[in-house]
């Protein structure tokens, strides 16, 4: 079966990104998966807490993504993102998730330390795979000031005491950005590269540009979340259609060129992602 810790292992063996995008609905997941599938590389489908809140459950959500992971031909881990509820995470293991985001950015370094050595046992002794934050990358509220950074010998500690599998870490980015002119420090992403022995994980990676993002990649991170980006691109298409002459009232002419847009745009960031090592 795929994981994601080998995947996220290779991929920083060979000095490539792994690609994680969201799933809100249906349609994000077979175009991500085309995505992957033309660009010939893994991928990552991620539902997050707030996309389960969305829908009222998780389990119509993560059966239809897990299917869709199912029918691909390349490798494909359905991950749990963003999981700040215990239970959540217990649910969702139970019911067959790959691999899981337990999210204790928010919490002090003690608390956090706990939660997450906690989440890693249980989940460990179900054979899913862990991610984990520490330095908060914020923005979810919709204010950007990516000023909190992660300290390498602080997150060398965590991830001794947690056996966390993968760490996402503060080197700059925000979430939900809808520009793409975030500052990395490339500097801090070697610094921790050098000194952590897990692959690392960038969220807030639609506010990265390309070049950017070549240079993280060469710099050591592995996990590239995006998820504000690839929305950008669905609701531009919807909206295009929409903004046409004689507009259509089925749902399919306006979410099939989403689609297909969202999965054009996904091969294109995976080949960037999978190419960073010979830029
Ligand atoms: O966990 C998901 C990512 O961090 C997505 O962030 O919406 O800013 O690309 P983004
Ligand atoms: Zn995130």
């Amino acid at each position: 079966m795929t994981d994601l810790r080998t995947l996220a292992r290779e991929a920083a063996a060979d000095h490539v990104g792994l690609g994680a995008f969201n799933v809100i609905q249906l349609e994000h997941a077979t175009a991500l998966v085309q995505g992957a599938e033309r660009a010939g590389r893994p991928v990552v489908l991620q539902i997050s807490q707030n996309a389960v809140k969305y829908h009222g459950a998780l389990e119509p959500v993560l059966a239809a993504t897990l299917a869709v992971a199912r029918g691909a031909s390349v490798p494909v881990v359905v991950h749990l993102d963003h999981a700040e509820d215990t239970d959540l995470i217990r649910r969702a293991v139970e019911l067959g998730v790959h691999s899981v985001m337990y999210d204790g950015s928010h919490l002090d370094y003690e608390a956090n330390v706990a939660t997450t050595a906690e989440m890693v046992r249980f989940c460990h002794d179900a054979g899913v795979v862990v991610e984990a934050e520490l330095g908060e990358v914020g923005g979810k509220d919709g204010v950007h000031a990516p000023g909190a950074r992660t300290d390498p010998e602080e997150a060398a500690a965590f991830v001794g005491a947690t056996g966390v599998d993968l760490l996402a870490v503060a080197v700059g980015s925000s979430h939900a950005m809808t520009t793409r002119d975030a500052v990395l420090d490339v500097e801090l992403i070697g610094a921790l590269a050098d000194r952590l022995d897990v692959p690392l994980v960038l969220h807030g990676s639609s506010g990265v540009s390309d070049a950017g993002m070549q240079a993280a990649i060469a710099a050591g991170m592995t996990k590239i979340n995006v998820s504000t980006h690839l929305n950008q691109v669905m609701t531009g298409a919807v909206r295009r259609v929409l903004e046409g002459e004689n507009p259509p009232v089925d749902p399919r002419k306006w979410m099939a060129p989403a689609r297909q847009a969202v999965a054009d745009e996904v091969a294109r960031l995976l080949s960037l992602y999978g190419a960073a090592a010979t830029a």
